[in-house]
């Protein structure tokens, strides 16, 4: 609704809980959200603004600059600043990271698991006969069996486990329930790009901590939380793009540095069933702000759209309570599938192999490169994480190859000048390819860019 500068600026007072550039960030995005504010519409000069709801111009533009860099807002030069379209903010990086123009030969820029490799569904599907039916939508979301066999192994003594619809429907709701704009969060640096989208589209602050071999840098960490941080997402294995899984040590190391806050630890394992090594989880140590999510995608496969997670009884009634206002729950027939791939003998030894095909191709390229003096951190995975000298130069050489391999730049938060990096899903390559990719990412590791190659 296009309205008079007098309306808007009461709407705005309206809604404004506190006179600074976040309460005043808040009031406008509570404005878009009311509908008070839509796409298009212009923000009134940042003066009338300051005067009409008493404060300085230099607050007006701080929270301006808070809402462009949530995607709210976007400033036009002399024509002001306009609300955006919400619905179009949200997949910058995660898009940049994996569209391409053309089709490559050999595809290694998506981080998906080999369809070869994922557990047959045949002889479960067989077995299932009807849907469960629900006696109310109020029913327990979860399938009681479910639950019982994926307690064994869960990393710590959680109260109540949630089955969503993948570990991004997961974060999303812990994303809509537990944080605030203007919240500062910490994320992997490198971190997956999906992830960092869903956190810029509702305008949260990030912090970008590096990963190093056993997990996120405690000293980054600890001058992160300097100031009070609303979350920490990690990832505990394989991590995605870097392939680091975090070391006990390290993870005791991190949950000693959050002693005392309130802090969200928000722990993304879409490695279970495919990593070797043992889960560290901050739930050992603080299971009262700790959330775990298990994603089933690159073990049992991406479109059964399955995670479970466990969280403080609080936070988990809140996601649950948000889940009733949309899809209510996940579906129980695929849990019963789920279900039915966690506990057959054939699917287990199905999940142990693509595991072990996965360590062997990834071994393969990183011993081939690091003969050809090229390091790639990390232990476990799908993804390596390349370092090359420069990223668009690699990206364009392996495509010129047929090799799609997706570009560093949207998987980091901070960016060191010089540095370049491509994630690799090596993961994918079958075994009459290893040496090729091998090859050919050890040349496109060293190709310079537009001079060198000119030369
Ligand atoms: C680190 C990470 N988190 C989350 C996901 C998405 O998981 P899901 O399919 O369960 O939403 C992926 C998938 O590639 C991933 O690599």
């Amino acid at each position: 609704m296009v309205q008079s500068v007098t309306d808007l600026l009461s709407a705005l007072e309206e809604r404004l809980d506190q006179p600074t550039a976040k309460g005043l960030a808040h009031a406008v995005s509570a404005a878009i959200r009311d509908g008070v504010l839509v796409a298009g519409e212009r923000l009134p000069p940042i003066r009338t603004v300051a005067t009409q709801l008493v404060l300085s111009p230099t607050t007006v533009s701080a929270a301006w600059s808070l809402l462009t860099r949530s995607g709210a807002v976007a400033t036009d030069g002399r024509r002001g600043t306009r609300v955006l379209d919400q619905g179009a903010v949200g997949s910058g990086r995660y898009r940049q990271a994996i569209d391409h123009p053309t089709a490559f030969a050999l595809d290694l820029s998506t981080g998906v698991p080999d369809p070869a490799l994922l557990p047959d569904l045949g002889r479960v599907l067989a077995r299932l006969t009807t849907a469960p039916t629900t006696g109310s939508y109020l029913d327990d979301p979860v399938l009681p069996e479910l639950v019982e066999a994926l307690r064994p192994d869960w990393p710590y003594d959680a109260e109540q486990l949630a089955v969503v619809d993948g570990a991004m429907d997961g974060m999303d709701l812990l994303v809509r329930t537990q944080l605030r704009f203007g919240d500062r969060v910490v994320v992997e640096d490198p971190g997956f790009p999906p992830l960092v989208d869903l956190l810029e589209s509702v305008g949260v602050q990030l912090v970008g901590v590096p990963v190093d071999d056993e997990g996120l840098d405690p000293a980054a960490l600890e001058s992160a939380l300097l100031e009070p941080v609303a979350a920490v997402f990690l990832q505990p294995r394989a991590q995605n793009p870097t392939g680091v899984t975090m070391s006990s040590g390290r993870a005791r190391a991190i949950a000693d540095l959050l002693e005392g806050t309130r802090t969200l630890v928000v722990e993304d394992d879409s490695a279970d069933g495919l990593s070797t090594s043992p889960l560290a989880s901050l739930g050992q140590w603080r299971p009262e702000h700790t959330a775990y999510l298990r994603s089933f995608s690159k073990s049992h496969g991406p479109d059964l759209r399955l995670a479970a997670m466990s969280a403080p009884p609080a936070v988990l009634h809140a996601v649950t309570a948000r889940r009733l206002l949309g899809q209510g729950w996940s579906s129980r027939l695929l849990q019963q599938v789920l279900l039915g791939l966690l506990l057959d003998p054939d699917a287990q030894q199905q999940v142990r192999t693509a595991a072990a095909t996965y360590a062997a191709r990834r071994a393969h390229v990183v011993d081939g490169l690091r003969r050809r003096g090229v390091d790639v951190p990390g232990s476990e995975g799908i993804n390596i994480w390349v370092p090359v000298h420069d990223e668009t130069a690699a990206v364009m050489r392996l495509a010129s190859q047929g090799i799609g391999v997706a570009p560093g730049a949207p998987f980091r938060i901070g960016r060191e000048p010089g540095e370049g990096w491509v994630r690799v899903t090596v993961g994918l390559v079958g075994e009459a390819d290893l040496d090729r990719v091998t090859d050919a990412l050890a040349v496109a590791a060293q190709a310079s860019g537009w001079s060198g190659r000119a030369r």
